[in-house]
């Protein structure tokens, strides 16, 4: 199945325009969606669970047309908004339960799933906890749960990793790149390793607008040969910055001493060493329209 959106647009009441013409083709498997705060990933998330119109444009999944069928998208949909408000005091698989009622799945089979769900994203030994009492981790973890009932086609989560530590989050990534193998999962997130690690193709956004959509790894390729570093002294930074502007695309201490990273066809000047073209600093060259 694919996911197509042509055009899609959306401007607020008070005026900010958060989705500019976007246009995205997104099949099978992890799609990142990166950005900053407020470039609009929650809003086109929104907008693609149904939650909220767009003022023009088309989304197709397959043959659904999400904007008009709204019902028909919700019965293939799972979604992890970015703030997952249910921290039930009743226990998980409760409160599993009672969404899965809530999702239309018949009686006879509920017990079931919600079993199964629970032992696949590894919550069935906390299952009689509250989902109140969760680490940040777990109620992520239920959130997919929740995300995956009634086997859906397309699965949105939002931002699902912030404020997990780093154990929490590997045992997050393995989950999602499981479940991204036969359905679409679209994944926003303003944290670059989440797109490294776990998506084949992604876009970046900014200010509502798409500045890259592709594979991470020619996004990086294009950039070869084009990223420059320099270690230099924090009383330096000014002037770098008011030498190279926007090309300044990162600044990373180590060890203490900024090492900055300069954006530039040839050799930028003085002391200046080719740098390796990551996934972060495509990030920051797109973001600061340079490259
Ligand atoms: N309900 C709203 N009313 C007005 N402005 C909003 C609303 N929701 C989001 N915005 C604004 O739209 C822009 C995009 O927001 P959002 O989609 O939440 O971005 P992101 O999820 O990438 O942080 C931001 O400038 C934000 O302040
Ligand atoms: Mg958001």
């Amino acid at each position: 199945m694919e996911l197509r959106i042509e055009n899609l647009s959306k401007t607020y009441p008070n005026g900010v325009q958060a989705l500019k013409n976007v246009s995205l083709e997104i099949s099978t498997g992890m799609f990142g969606l990166l950005g900053p705060n407020g470039a609009g990933k929650s809003t086109l998330m929104r907008t693609l669970a149904t939650l909220q119109e767009a003022d023009s444009g088309t989304a197709m999944l397959g043959d659904i047309d999400i904007l008009k069928d709204k019902e028909g998208l919700r019965r293939v949909l799972g979604y992890l908004p970015q703030e997952f408000g249910v921290y039930a005091r009743i226990s998980a698989v409760e409160m599993l339960d009672h969404l899965a009622v809530l999702k239309g799945i018949p009686a006879n089979q509920r017990k079931e799933v919600v079993a199964a769900l629970l032992q696949r994203v590894n919550l069935w030994d906390h299952r009689k906890k509250a989902v109140s009492s969760y680490s940040g981790g777990m109620r992520q973890r239920f959130g997919i749960a929740q995300a995956l009932l009634g086997d859906p086609k397309l699965i949105i989560v939002d931002e699902p990793t912030a404020g997990l530590d780093p154990g929490e989050r590997n045992r997050f990534y393995n989950l999602l790149s499981e479940i991204g193998e036969n359905v679409i999962v679209i994944l926003s997130t303003h944290i670059v390793e989440d797109v490294r690690e776990l998506c084949s193709n992604m876009a970046i956004i900014h200010n509502g607008a798409v500045l890259y959509a592709g594979a991470p790894d020619a996004s990086m390729h294009a950039l070869e040969g084009k990223v420059w570093q320099k270690s230099i002294q924090k009383s330096e930074m000014e002037l770098q910055l008011e030498q190279f502007g926007n090309r300044l695309i990162s600044s990373k201490l180590v060890g203490g001493k900024p090492l900055i990273h300069v954006f530039s066809e040839t050799n930028p000047g003085e002391n200046f060493k080719p740098a390796n073209a990551g996934l972060e600093e495509v990030f920051f060259a797109k973001i600061n329209g340079v490259a």
